[in-house]
């Protein structure tokens, strides 16, 4: 819906009166996967395409929250915020309020309508837009734009994790929140120093496929990961002083690994320790305009995902190898959590149609449904739209 529209069903819920009018991104992440909560480095960049917001204070403690992709409307009382699943996707603005009430950040009663562009489900982080988007209009509405941006990313992963209760790591809300227009972000997650870098990539293009797969299991699953690298960092811990997987080089994980007696563990720290390396790698070539050695780490990347990590699945492999065979590819992985949801591709501009032929008659042809391909920018970070 565009912002015209938008603003009529405003008037047409809420009645007239001024309007204001907020946007927040999506976000793929070109590499660095499942490592954000390993103390590693990730590369994400934010997408042009996101969630809109129109909103007005109220008088009252009062919330109203509706979207146009969803007809169920929530009505909520700022002193009574708890997460209801039946509200289901009004949690995600709800949580972050109720973390910034209790973090001590003015927050009032509000209009709001929400319409989102990323399609639901896809892993291109969706919550954290709709998360990071309400940080942004309570800073703006009721702070005087005051809030620290880092602040409020932290603030929504924070609800992400204790109110909506997944355990995500700080990757998509940061990509979200401190997004800039053509722009990917070198983020350390251990320290979160961030460094920006020019995504020049000339003659291609940055695909994203979608495997129209549902993510089932997806957050179990992640769990599970999470928890296996903690098993394999406490073994090393009494072997090393370190507090994260990732601060190990690969030469001393791999003097170390043979300490980790349970394979599947061993092998979790192991993409941990060798994804945040080739990450580093990653930055370098993409600043000296290195594509093809930039590519070739992204298919290491989704190899190891698929090997070591083991979060990709059917679906996610069929398309990504089957992007890397098609004309012009130069370089292809699974994007954000796995088990469905998305994958990239680095594309030459001018092979790009018999690309997505190739693929899509493929895929369809192992899958059984066919795949979607979107061709977004770099977008910039959440804002109010003036
Ligand atoms: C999801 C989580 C992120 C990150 C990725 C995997 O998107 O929300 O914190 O862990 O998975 O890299």
């Amino acid at each position: 819906m565009d912002i015209i529209a938008l603003k009529s069903e405003f008037i047409r819920l809420y009645g007239e009166g001024k309007i204001r009018v907020f946007h927040s991104p999506g976000r793929v992440n070109l590499i660095g996967e499942h490592i954000d909560y390993n103390g590693g480095y990730v590369f994400p960049c934010a997408l042009d395409f996101g969630t809109f917001a129109c909103v007005r204070k109220r008088e009252d403690n009062k919330l109203n929250l509706a979207s146009t992709n969803f007809d169920l409307k929530v009505t909520a009382d700022l002193d009574n915020l708890i997460y209801d699943e039946k509200d289901d996707w009004a949690n995600y603005p709800k949580g972050v309020m109720k973390v910034m009430v209790d973090a001590g950040y003015k927050v009032g009663g509000m209009d709001i309508l929400v319409s989102g562009n990323i399609p639901n489900g896809a892993g291109l982080s969706s919550s954290a837009s709709l998360e990071v988007l309400t940080g942004v209009v309570i800073s703006e509405l009721f702070n005087n734009g005051a809030v620290d941006r880092v602040e409020i990313v932290k603030l929504s992963q924070k609800a992400e994790n204790h109110f909506v209760g997944v355990n995500c790591g700080i990757m998509d809300q940061f990509a979200v929140g401190m997004g800039k227009k053509n722009k990917a972000i070198l983020l350390d997650c251990n320290s979160l120093k961030y460094d920006y870098a020019e995504v020049n990539i000339g003659d291609y293009s940055l695909v994203i496929m979608n495997t129209n797969k549902r993510r089932a299991l997806s957050e179990s699953k992640y769990n599970e990961r999470r928890a296996e690298c903690d098993e394999a960092l406490s073994i090393l811990q009494k072997l090393k002083n370190i507090g994260a997987l990732c601060e190990l080089t690969v030469e001393e994980f791999n003097a170390l690994a043979h300490n980790i007696e349970k394979e599947n563990v061993r092998k979790r720290a192991k993409h941990a320790v060798y994804e945040n390396e080739r990450v580093k790698k990653a930055y370098d070539c993409l600043n000296k305009g290195a594509l093809k050695e930039f590519g070739e780490l992204l298919i290491q990347s989704h190899d190891s995902l698929k090997d070591l990590y083991e979060v990709t699945g059917k679906e996610l492999d069929t398309l990504v190898y089957e992007a890397i065979k098609a004309p012009g590819c130069i370089g292809a992985r699974m994007t954000g959590a796995g088990f469905g949801g998305c994958a990239i591709a680095l594309v030459d501009k001018a092979l790009l149609e018999d690309f997505i032929a190739q693929v899509k008659t493929n895929y369809e042809n192992i899958i059984g449904y066919a795949p979607d391909f979107y061709f977004s920018g770099i977008g910039e970070g959440a804002e109010e739209l003036k």
